[in-house]
């Protein structure tokens, strides 16, 4: 754990340079804006340790898998999010020497996110060996006005001399991904142009043949007015600059301002991408730094008061839930269905692909909540256009006849994750996907969603799990052997009593949806029935069958499910035995050990709790939370968000912060001791519901928003607001009284503590 970031409501604040912490202030500081993204990497040279990344939404490269011994059903490729060309190079050099922080010395650095308005800024001194000393502010945006565009404003002031510099600024696409399996670069050049003013460079994916041109444009003053100086246009290959060189006076600002832009071919067509991208760096140019700016901010000023959670008395919780959605906003726009939010965002390359269970179960209710409805709808549509590849996918296994397996990591559809343990085994992910539908459907109200798309989506789903159970003539029940639950510190174990819940469950929701969409469209259903070659009398009974003896297993004694079977074979012991040193387990034990432990990598049997919760009483839930949180070591980001909502349920009011200071400032204190490789965007999601379903208490019932509020006793008074049904309420909860305003849409009923409140347009007190 860490804890060098300055607590701040709105801003989060890195004061001092140490390069050893420059990869997690890398990750910290990113940006994005949907559409393209960067890691907090200086525009200035810097020959100390980083980790250069820049990020196209959609492009990615199957890079081939490698594996110690292969395995049958393994997927070819691993999807790797790509290092993309980057724009932000200004290089600076004042005769021999270049400005680079690992050579000069630092003073007064300053990195500041500044959330609000979606800024990075940093400022310092730097003294290099020669005795020269320069002052430099550098801010930069990645524009959510326009997702294609960038800009930096960069303005050096030499201190204590008058000197020829020069700057360098240049695109860069000879960049690789640290994590290539065969060290291969993934571009090819495909042409580079640099003339005075302007560059710009196309490279082209191996493979998958994305064509992403990167270009830049610039103006540069010097005491205010238009710098003159000599520029030198230069290129070679994946790579064009311009050098400027200008003779400096002491004491006088020279500001550049560097304008960005990259276009994908996933977006405009590869023959068009040259003019399209001269004319967007020429309409930067003419619009200027500041309007830029401020047509991004006022995007984000939108945003925050969409989804702003206020909490008052508590910085260190504010700035957490702020970066939180800061980082998930400028991730994921929701206005491209052919997107997702990959686990790390723009802020690093760890985990390939874009797509994981993460999206349905945690970041789907935060876009419900905060966002137009048409967001959520996209992240379901994704899933339903991925539909064929997951049948593929199952068909790789040895499913049949429409059995959908989705992917547990993925960019096209197609699985792409090669341990075994996960790729065949972590099969709950089906589950969250099937879960996400009937979540939506329950938030909007939307139904007519599962006649388009929801249905054919449940029958692939209930058909693989309808061929993943066995029937055990020894328990006379269904079993399903061979499994990774979502605690992934148990691999190939015996009815997770998660993952039978949720395949009881599927088939259970998908012959629902069947009546439904039968009842509602009957020609619709008949299509799809003729579509999928469904048997409704064989498959539905079957369905039926097993979800009436499917085997859950418990110890009835002490009155909990049991997360597997053999589960308390096990030692059982607390991770409050656990010695420091030892953490965290999957950094520091062998895997075996783990695998024989007790010890919980993330919320497994509650999550199943938390899922299905209206399923059980507040006793079962006590039981389950009392015996299985103790052994809970939350080394997944996912965890502790899902314990802060069964705490808060439980009354566990301790606990329950504890749980969310560890889920919202994961990243920034860096809990889990690996923020360098990027920031936990999925997870993110859980510290909003961890406000929103924890503290407030929010859940859907009967199509009614109800809340059973409490504050923490830290905190004075928090507030947040929700979209519902064409509605937007404000909830604010302080330590005297809980205020709901209705602040757009009719009038609605909600249920607060229980007793039915009527929302008027201007708002009701309680
Ligand atoms: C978790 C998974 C999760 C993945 C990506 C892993 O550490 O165990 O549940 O899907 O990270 O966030």
């Amino acid at each position: 754990m860490k804890n060098y970031i300055k607590h701040d409501e709105w801003h989060i604040i890195e004061e001092g340079f140490d390069p050893h912490l420059n990869r997690i202030s890398e990750s910290l500081f990113s940006l994005g804006n949907g559409r393209m993204g960067q890691r907090a990497n200086f525009e200035e040279e810097y020959s100390g340790d980083t980790h250069q990344g820049s990020y196209v939404a959609g492009v990615y490269y199957p890079d081939k898998t490698r594996v110690g011994w292969w395995k049958n059903g393994y997927p070819e490729y691993f999807a790797k999010v790509l290092n993309a060309p980057t724009w932000i190079g200004i290089h600076i050099k004042i005769g021999k020497l270049s400005l680079d922080l690992a050579k000069c010395k630092v003073k007064d650095f300053r990195r500041v996110l500044d959330m609000k308005h979606g800024l990075l800024h940093r400022s310092f001194i730097a003294t290099f060996s020669d005795g020269k000393k320069v002052q430099v502010d550098a801010k930069r945006f990645c524009s959510m006005a326009d997702g294609e565009v960038g800009a930096i404003r960069y303005s050096l002031i030499p201190i204590n001399f008058s000197a020829t510099v020069t700057f360098t600024l240049g695109i860069d696409a000879d960049v690789v991904n640290k994590d290539s399996n065969y060290d291969e670069k993934f571009w090819e050049r495909v042409s580079e142009e640099s003339k005075k003013g302007m560059a710009i460079v196309t490279a082209q994916t191996k493979k998958t043949f994305f064509q992403v041109s990167t270009g830049m444009t610039y103006s540069i003053t010097s005491g205010g007015k238009p710098a003159k100086g000599a520029v030198k246009s230069s290129m070679r290959e994946k790579y064009a600059d311009n050098t400027i060189t200008l003779k400096l006076k002491k004491g006088e600002e020279t500001v550049i301002s560097k304008y960005g832009a990259i276009l994908s071919s996933e977006n405009h067509p590869k023959a068009k991408m040259n003019a399209i991208i001269r004319r967007k760096l020429q309409h930067t140019l003419t619009t200027g730094f500041d309007k830029l700016l401020a047509d991004h901010s006022a995007v984000w000023s939108h945003t925050w008061q969409e989804c702003d959670i206020s909490i008052e008395g508590d910085i260190a919780a504010q700035q957490g839930i702020r970066f939180n959605i800061f980082q998930l906003m400028q991730t994921y726009t929701g206005k491209d269905e052919r997107l997702n939010i990959g686990p790390k965002g723009f802020t690093g390359e760890k985990y390939g692909g874009s797509t994981y269970w993460d999206t349905e179960a945690y970041c789907l209710p935060f876009y419900l909540g905060t966002s137009n409805p048409k967001v959520a709808r996209n992240l379901l549509v994704y899933r339903y256009k991925h539909l064929p590849r997951a049948i593929e996918n199952a068909g790789k296994l040895g499913f049949t006849q429409g059995a959908a397996l989705y992917p547990m990591v993925t960019m096209n559809g197609e699985e792409c994750h090669n341990e075994w343990e996960i790729t065949f085994e972590e099969i709950h992910r089906n589950g969250a996907i099937a879960f996400a539908i009937f979540d939506y459907i329950r938030y909007t109200g939307d139904e007519d969603y599962l006649v388009e798309h929801g249905l054919e989506v449940l029958i692939g789903i209930a058909r693989f799990w309808a061929q993943r159970v066995n029937w055990s003539a020894d328990k006379q029940k269904y079993v399903m052997l061979g499994v990774t639950g979502p605690n992934e510190y148990e691999n190939n174990s015996n009815n997770n009593w998660y993952s039978n819940t949720f395949a009881a469950w599927t088939l259970g929701y998908a012959q629902q949806a069947l009546e439904y969409v039968k009842k509602r469209n009957s020609s619709r259903y008949d299509k799809i029935v003729a579509k999928v070659k469904f048997d409704e009398v064989e498959e539905t009974s079957k369905w039926k069958e097993i979800r009436n003896k499917m085997y859950f297993p418990e110890d009835k004694q002490r009155g909990i499910f049991l997360q597997q079977d053999g589960f308390l074979d096990k030692e059982l012991l607390t991770v409050d035995k656990l010695r420091p040193e030892d953490r965290p387990l999957n950094q520091k034990w062998s895997w075996d050990r783990i695998l024989r432990s007790c010890f919980i990598k993330q919320a497994d049997v509650l999550q199943g709790i938390y899922f299905f919760e209206e399923q059980f009483d507040l006793p079962t839930i006590k039981r389950n939370f009392d015996f299985y949180e103790p052994m809970t070591v939350h080394e997944s980001s996912l965890s502790p968000c899902v314990h802060v909502i069964l705490a808060s349920r439980l009354g566990y009011k301790e606990k329950a912060y504890e749980m969310y200071l560890r889920t919202s400032r994961l990243d920034l204190d860096d809990y889990n001791n690996d923020t360098e490789d990027g920031c936990h965007i999925t997870s993110m999601a859980g510290t909003w519901m961890s406000v929103v379903k924890g503290f407030g208490g929010m859940r859907v019932s009967d199509g009614k928003l109800t809340f059973s509020p409490y504050i923490p006793d830290q905190w004075k008074a928090y507030s947040f607001r929700l979209e519902f049904r064409g509605r937007v309420i404000k909830v604010k909860i302080s330590k005297a009284k809980t205020e709901t305003l209705l602040e757009f849409g009719e009038p609605m009923e909600i249920i607060m503590n229980g007793r039915p409140v009527r929302l008027e347009k201007q708002g009701s007190a309680l």
